[in-house]
């Protein structure tokens, strides 16, 4: 565990490297904003966009699945006079500076190797902290968005930078965002504009009626409720839980001693039924209430909100997401809302899809192919899915087609494993690299692209890799 006294002056570094960037923002007249096609980026955009146009800055904004050399074509021929990069750009300084490109880089990926500098960047890995736990890119974007402000004017933003933050999963490994992150929270909390507490934390507490929370829990799977409608209304009828009156009731609905009743029956249940210490702890965990939005939508809820965000910009509605992070609650909300729900038939479709198939272990690591049936802009979700039901003692790589007919491979690890010597990012990368493909993210999760005949040949070097990290760290251990 860090102390108070560390995290506050890593803050304060990263907090120091946005200075010159925010002077930078105030040089330009035409700037481009690029970001990554998930909640994060999405957050990470809306944060960076809220503070320029507060600041009466114009600006444009472009998304992408992965800043590879054609995307950075794209960006350098826009013309802007300044590009501020959020939630990717760290494993590109090389290229983006090769290209001329005046830059700023709010990113919490691992960075790549370069000799090259852009105007600014703001990375976790700078200054000693965890990427994929400590802060998220809307993270660095909110220190930059605070660098841009007078006063404490967008502190409110901190919201958002919780729910990238959550919807990178970076609450998962403890039950609570940690590090940089809990200054965020608190920044937001003094403002007014988040909330945190103690809670069950399956999806769905402000929208689904309690019965449908339950049933459709898949992470963690429930077994005997999860995918099965009347048993989750008999064990809530069992408990003497009052389904609904004119309305179905949902969990904010309940009282704390139902709350507390439910959560005592369900973890008996789960006792019962076998589930494993790491599932009944994530059951419990810290949430996050966005304080400005309305209850019982899915916006009050950080969790909620992130899949919300997921459900657009990952289907090329980037622009969706993008209004709704900015305040708009009419037209963009209600598209959202229809994404959202072929969203979650998606991933309950890939999930059946794994299920069905089944996951292939090798020595070190494991792994599907899901070909053409679930998206490559949703592999990644999916496949962090199924490794919550699966053997946890090895990392997952899951395998998608995308549309241009390359590889896109996910991986997925548990934070143990990264005390043990994983890191996906490094492995990815590296194995990606020796077949002609690209690959890079976090110790925990990462994910490549790669040629389809590849695909044996980068198994076999992953298994190599991983097994040399995980032996490594036993060797310096013994
Ligand atoms: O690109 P980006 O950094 O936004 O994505 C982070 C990814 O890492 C997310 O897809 C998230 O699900 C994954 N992750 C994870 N487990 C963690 C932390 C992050 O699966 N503990
Ligand atoms: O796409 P997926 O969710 O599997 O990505 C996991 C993590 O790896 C994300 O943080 C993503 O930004 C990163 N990634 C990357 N380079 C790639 C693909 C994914 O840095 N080529
Ligand atoms: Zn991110």
């Amino acid at each position: 565990m860090q102390d108070r006294q560390e995290i506050t002056m890593k803050f304060q570094e990263l907090k120091a490297l946005c200075k010159s960037a925010a002077e930078e923002v105030q040089k330009r007249d035409s700037l481009l904003v690029v970001s990554h096609v998930d909640a994060d980026g999405l957050t990470a955009a809306g944060i960076i966009c809220t503070a320029l146009e507060r600041r009466n800055i114009d600006y444009s904004s472009l998304f992408f699945r992965q800043l590879d050399e054609t995307a950075l074509e794209n960006v350098a021929d826009f013309g802007a006079d300044l590009v501020i990069f959020t939630d990717l750009g760290s494993g590109m300084i090389q290229q983006i500076c090769n290209l001329g490109l005046r830059a700023i880089v709010a990113d919490h990926h691992k960075p790549a190797k370069a000799e090259a500098r852009p105007l600014a960047h703001i990375n976790p890995h700078l200054v000693g902290a965890d990427g994929a736990t400590e802060i998220s890119g809307s993270g660095t974007s909110f220190l930059l968005a605070s660098a841009l402000s007078a006063e404490k004017e967008n502190n409110d933003l901190a919201a958002l930078a919780v729910v990238g933050a959550v919807g990178d999963l970076q609450n998962n490994a403890s039950g609570a965002l940690p590090g940089l992150n809990r200054l965020i929270l608190e920044i937001g909390s003094t403002a007014g504009a988040v909330s945190f507490h103690r809670d069950l934390k399956l999806f769905g507490r402000q929208t689904r009626p309690v019965f449908k929370m339950l049933e459709y829990s898949q992470d963690p799977y429930l077994p005997g409720l999860s995918g099965n409608e009347d048993a989750c209304i008999a064990f809530l009828k069992e408990i003497g839980i009052r389904l609904g009156g004119e309305k179905w009731r949902r969990w904010i609905d309940l009282s704390q001693e139902e709350k507390a009743s439910v959560v005592t029956a369900l973890l008996r249940k789960g006792l019962r039924s076998g589930l494993s210490s790491v599932m009944l702890e994530r059951l419990i965990g810290e949430v996050y209430i966005l304080l400005h939005e309305r209850e019982g939508t899915e916006l009050r809820d950080a969790s909620e909100y992130s899949t919300l965000l997921n459900a657009t910009a990952r289907y090329g509605y980037a622009d969706v997401g993008l209004k709704v992070c900015m305040g708009d609650r009419d037209k963009s909300l209600d598209e959202a809302r229809t994404l959202l729900n072929q969203h979650r038939q998606n991933l309950v479709n890939g999930l059946k899809l794994v299920s069905t198939r089944g996951i292939t272990p090798l020595r070190s690591v494991q792994y599907f192919d899901a070909g053409d049936s679930i998206q490559d802009t949703i592999i990644g979700i999916v496949a962090g899915m199924s490794f919550q039901m699966a053997d946890r003692t090895r990392p997952i790589l899951a395998f998608a087609r995308t549309e241009e007919g390359d590889l896109k491979v996910s991986a997925r690890g548990t934070h143990d494993l990264v005390r043990s010597g994983l890191d996906l990012a490094e492995a990815l990368s590296r194995s990606a690299a020796a077949v002609g493909g690209v690959g890079g993210g976090h110790n925990v999760a990462a994910g490549a692209t790669i040629p389809p005949q590849s695909k044996d040949e980068f198994l076999q070097l992953m298994d190599a890799v991983v097994s040399e990290q995980l032996s490594r760290q036993k060797m310096q251990n013994h």
